[in-house]
């Protein structure tokens, strides 16, 4: 299901606001995503590295993580990435999978929104990108 307008404008401000918040000495990559959340939430992350390259964390799976310390009922709707290259930039593959585990319950997908600072917009989905995540019951 497509994101409703009014919700993606709210979210792509909000991936907006994050990549300028977001803490990229090593690379100057900046990235932010911003998360619609079933019951309405908006909740954004952005990249945060480290001295330990190994460490850094991406915007995405920041955003899930507040999310998850919020409470409440966390799936969700759709995410916005904001980066600045053209073609804007692709969740990695851990992100994705980090992304599938809050899916809808209802077995429903994911609506990814790729934006960059000229307003270029690609719109796919978690299934497209990740058709086959791994689940908890792969290894029951
Ligand atoms: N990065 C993200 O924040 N999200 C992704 O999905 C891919 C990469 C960040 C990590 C690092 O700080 C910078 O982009 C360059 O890789």
């Amino acid at each position: 299901m497509a994101v409703p307008a009014a919700a993606l404008e709210r979210l792509v401000a909000a991936a907006q606001a994050a990549a300028a918040r977001a803490h990229a000495p090593a690379s100057h990559f900046r990235v932010g995503a911003a998360l619609l959340l079933a019951d309405g939430d908006v909740v954004s992350g952005c990249n945060v590295e480290n001295a330990s390259y190994g460490l850094t964390i991406c915007a995405e799976r920041n955003a899930v993580a507040r999310s998850v310390v919020q409470g409440g009922r966390r799936e969700v709707t759709a995410v916005v990435v904001h980066t600045a290259c053209d073609p804007p930039g692709y969740p990695c593959g851990a992100c994705l999978q980090v992304l599938a585990e809050f899916a809808p319950d209802d077995g429903g997908d994911i609506d990814v929104v790729l934006v960059n600072p000229a307003g270029k917009m690609v719109h796919t989905t978690l299934r497209a990108l990740m058709p086959h995540p791994f689940r908890f019951d792969h290894d029951a």
